[in-house]
């Protein structure tokens, strides 16, 4: 992947598992957003391929449908929040009952049940944050790309954002990636860890291992946060 001359990631090479919770993490400017972004076709990258399910893109289309990017600076419509988590579902062409039913467990799963009808842009950081993740979950996605989903959230958001990721996981099955900072995170949630590092992808590994016998010394450095960038 390269943005003009500036290539930012390369020899990407590796597989993410139906139903995981895949933490993608490494240093600031290293391409996880862009990652994501390529995993979302909002980036087309010069070489390679990505297969879902093992086949070619079947159609683009009908992928991005399945999937859905929580992006790490969410936008805010100045509507209802209610407006604001159903408005994927009214671009599907879904019927009012049923995009009323699908935003309400949306709402009540980030527990904003409630607040319906407050403007979004009133909200607190974390509320703001929990509303872009019900957006981001109201259509059943079978791929959840997270970016950065607890960044500047305190740490009673980080919880909660924590425990929707794991329970919507459990509950529905939902492939989810990753990409964060918070090497605690990792610990907590993630099944399998990718390591990128200037734009490369060090290690895979599972979560015990990639903790207890990294395979490669930086990657150690990294989650032991002593690496200098
Ligand atoms: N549209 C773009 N045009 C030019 N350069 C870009 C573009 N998008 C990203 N980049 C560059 O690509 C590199 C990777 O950016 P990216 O946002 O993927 O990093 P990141 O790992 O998500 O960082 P952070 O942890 O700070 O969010 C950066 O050097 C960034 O400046
Ligand atoms: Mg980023």
């Amino acid at each position: 992947m390269a943005f003009g001359n500036k290539e930012v990631l390369r020899n990407i090479n590796f597989e993410i598992k139906e139903g995981e919770i895949f933490a993608l993490i490494g240093p600031s400017g290293t391409g996880k957003t862009t990652f994501l972004r390529i995993l979302n076709f909002l980036e087309k990258p010069i070489k390679g391929e990505i297969k879902y399910n093992g086949m070619k893109t079947p159609g683009v289309l009908d992928t991005r449908r399945r999937m859905s990017l929580l992006f790490q600076t969410p936008a805010i419509f100045n509507k209802s929040v209610f407006e604001n988590v159903a408005y994927g579902l009214k671009v599907r062409g879904i019927e009012k009952k049923i995009v009323e039913k699908k935003v309400n467990e949306a709402l009540n799963i980030v527990g904003l049940a409630g607040m319906e009808n407050q403007n979004a842009r009133t909200l607190s950081g974390g509320e703001a944050q929990r509303m872009a993740f019900a957006r981001a979950i109201v259509y059943d996605p079978e791929i959840l790309l997270l970016d950065e989903p607890t960044a500047n959230l305190d740490p009673a958001n980080v919880t909660k954002i924590e425990e929707i990721i794991k329970r919507i996981r459990n509950e529905r099955r939902t492939t989810i990636v990753l990409a964060t900072h918070n090497i605690p995170q990792v610990r907590r949630i993630a099944d399998r860890v990718g390591i990128l590092l200037n734009g490369e992808l060090i290690e895979v590994n599972s979560k015990d291992g990639i903790f207890s016998k990294p395979k490669d010394a930086r990657s150690e450095a990294f989650l032991k946060g002593e690496m200098i960038y």
